[in-house]
């Protein structure tokens, strides 16, 4: 496991397999899933499978990956964050996510953790990082354009949108000029 990364009030640190179950509460709330949609039922193997299969392996790399977002006062569980290649994405096809230095940069929180500038102080450090590393062409992230707390987050790092994509919304800080 790489080094966690700390900010003023949480620490960022490196999915396990044995986080399956903080990763199974927090898609189990249909609150949390309303913008991204409904998932198969809670099945602890196949969340084992895809951290150990998917999210571990990124985590060969210096900064890529998903990372457990832990809230430093309680040491509670609080949500996730990731920064990956966007090529990575389910839907890069259908966003033109193509270029290998495209980073994208995603999150998902418990609702107790919404409204406190959790999502930005964590994404942060890692959009920063993404941004000082000379293979990073762009960051880039998406979110539907009824949520308005996760546009507002993209906005908030600096990202701009360029686009859309039915009801998605794409954004995009560009390194290249
Ligand atoms: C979207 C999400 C990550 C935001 O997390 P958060 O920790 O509340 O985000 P922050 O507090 O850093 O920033 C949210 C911003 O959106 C604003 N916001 C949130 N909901 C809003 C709404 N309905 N209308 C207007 N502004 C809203 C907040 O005021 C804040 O902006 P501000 O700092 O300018 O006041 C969180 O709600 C979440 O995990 N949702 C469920 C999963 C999800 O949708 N993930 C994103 C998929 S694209």
């Amino acid at each position: 496991m790489r080094d966690p990364i700390p900010t003023d009030r949480l620490i960022l640190r490196d999915i396990a397999e044995a986080d399956a179950d903080l990763l199974i509460e927090l898609d189990s709330d249909p609150e949390v899933m309303r913008y991204i949609g409904p998932r198969p039922a809670a099945d602890v193997a196949a969340y084992c499978d895809r951290t150990r299969d998917v999210y571990m392996p990124m985590q060969s790399h210096p900064w890529h990956g998903v990372r457990l977002v832990i809230d430093r006062a309680s040491d509670q569980f609080l949500g996730w964050v990731f920064v990956r290649p966007a090529t990575a994405s389910a839907s890069a096809h259908e966003f033109d996510w193509t270029d290998p230095g495209e980073i994208e940069v995603g999150y998902r929180y418990h609702r107790s953790a919404w409204g406190r500038g959790i999502a930005t102080e964590a994404a942060r450090p890692l959009v920063r990082i993404a941004l000082a590393d000379p293979a990073t062409t762009a960051v880039v992230g998406c979110a539907r354009v009824d949520n308005i707390g996760s546009i507002r987050v993209l906005q908030k790092l600096g990202l701009q949108q360029v686009d859309t994509r039915g009801d998605v919304c794409l954004f995009r800080y560009s390194c290249l000029t």
